[in-house]
């Protein structure tokens, strides 16, 4: 468990918010905002790996988000696709594996199956994974992780008597992904949009004035500073956090 001042992060999710807003301020249309979003998502995977971090989560798509204009959400479509084709030779000359949250099969079908293949063609790197929510809702991933638990019980493996958050978690879509340490939203918003609303429960967050498509790598390595000057406590006091951690503290 990390706490004291200086620690690195070695997971970071982003709320890549405020696309619209700079495409209205410079007079282009909202679809041209995600185009320059997906330039800062290139600029910002690529200042990850100058860095110890392991796991970097993009909010990319809520669950929410269908309820643009169908104009829109097919270009946002279009758009992923395009990237996550033209980023699967950097994933892999790179060694990051690529790893999805959300109800990825409700996604038109080539992206799915992009999104399939690139896992599959990864899943075998261990030390930097890339995760993108996609059709993402952490309401909507509560729901189908108790129809995943349900399911192992009928099954006879798992017993709800004997439940603990270790055991419910694993039933997330972030399962064997660890809670993020620092949670960045862009846009000035000072909120959490139903991201991570769980896996959120003790991670630092900073809210970035800056618009997503002007977010860069030096705005991504601020947030970084400030969360190391950040000290975590965990519920404890901040003399309890010079004394060695149990091993088993975390487990509720
Ligand atoms: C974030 O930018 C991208 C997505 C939600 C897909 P927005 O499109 O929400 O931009 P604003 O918030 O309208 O400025
Ligand atoms: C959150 O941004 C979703 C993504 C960044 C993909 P929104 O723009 O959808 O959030 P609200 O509607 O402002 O809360
Ligand atoms: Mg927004």
């Amino acid at each position: 468990m990390k706490s004291s001042p200086g620690q690195q992060p070695a997971h970071i999710a982003i709320i890549m918010d405020g696309n619209g807003r700079w495409a209205r301020q410079q007079g282009l249309a909202r679809i041209e905002g995600h185009r320059r979003g997906i330039e800062a998502v290139r600029e910002v995977v690529r200042a990850a790996g100058e860095t110890d971090l392991r796991y970097l989560t993009l909010f990319a798509f809520s669950v929410e988000n269908w309820q643009r204009p169908e104009e829109e959400v097919n270009a946002l479509m279009d758009l992923l696709y395009h990237f996550l084709r033209e980023e699967r030779t950097y994933l892999l000359e790179q060694r990051i594996r690529l790893q999805c949250i959300g109800r990825v099969d409700d996604l038109p079908k080539r992206v799915t199956d992009e999104v399939r293949e690139i896992i599959e063609a990864t899943s075998s790197f261990t030390d930097r994974t890339l995760v993108i929510a996609l059709n993402y809702g952490a309401r909507t991933e509560v729901v189908d992780a108790v129809r995943s638990y349900c399911r192992a019980a009928a099954e006879g493996t798992e017993n709800p008597e004997s439940c603990t958050w270790e055991r419910f978690s694993r039933h997330l879509y972030t399962g064997d992904i660890p809670d993020p340490d620092l949670i960045i939203r862009t846009s000035g918003e000072s909120r959490l949009s139903n991201f991570l609303l769980l896996q959120s429960a003790y991670s630092e967050i900073y809210f970035s004035p800056v618009l997503w498509p002007e977010f860069n790598r030096r705005e991504f390595f601020t947030a970084i500073e400030c969360y190391k000057a950040r000290e975590r406590r965990f519920g404890k006091t901040s003399d309890q956090l010079q004394e060695p951690i149990p091993a088993t503290a975390h487990h509720l």
